[in-house]
């Protein structure tokens, strides 16, 4: 059964589950809330594959901009072309000619693991802002990258 991209406004129960799921294990614990999952101002993308979510792609738009606010893939599909699925769906589906799409990347050890991907569909590398989330990290959530203090940098990219 093959990979399906399914744009939902109000995840259900099990959705829902699985995105907290994905997101405690790429990010951390409590770095999204199950209130974030359940924001009607989100736009959500999910990747489904056999009745389960192995991607979400999480959408905020503001007037002509479009910001990509989170992508997680579940690690097994990584590097499987799910992401790259996903962007295709996003651009051809929810873009218009005029928005601008906007992403705040994370940069890890020196590597920014969404960059491939966003070059690939148009964006480029704008800025580096730093190390922007110090404050946050490890506080309000448990930041899986976390050692004796914050380690991730963001870098903007857009179109
Ligand atoms: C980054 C991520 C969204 C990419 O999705 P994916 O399904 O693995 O990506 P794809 O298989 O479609 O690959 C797209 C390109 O990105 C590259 N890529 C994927 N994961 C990568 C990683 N961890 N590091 C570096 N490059 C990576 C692939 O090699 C590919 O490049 P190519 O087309 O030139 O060969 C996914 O790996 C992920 O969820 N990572 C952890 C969470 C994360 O970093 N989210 C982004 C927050 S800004």
């Amino acid at each position: 059964m093959s990979i399906i991209v399914k744009e939902i406004k109000n995840l259900n129960h099990q959705e829902l589950d699985e995105c907290l799921s994905i997101s405690k294990n790429l990010f951390g614990k409590k770095y999204h809330s199950r209130k974030y999952f359940s924001n009607e101002n989100l736009l959500k993308l999910i990747a489904v594959k056999k009745n389960t979510v192995i991607g979400f792609f999480m959408v905020r738009q503001k007037s002509q901009n479009i910001l990509i606010d989170c992508i997680g893939i579940r690690k097994k599909w990584q590097r499987k072309k799910v992401g790259s699925l996903l962007m295709e769906y996003f651009f051809k589906n929810i873009v218009e000619s005029g928005h601008k799409v906007v992403v705040y990347a994370w940069k890890i050890d020196n590597l920014i693991p969404i960059h491939r991907l966003n070059l690939k569909f148009g964006m480029k590398k704008i800025k580096n802002l730093g190390m922007i989330w110090k404050e946050k990290c490890n506080h309000s959530f448990k930041c899986i990258q976390f050692e004796k203090s914050c380690n991730c940098e963001c870098v903007l990219y857009s179109t």
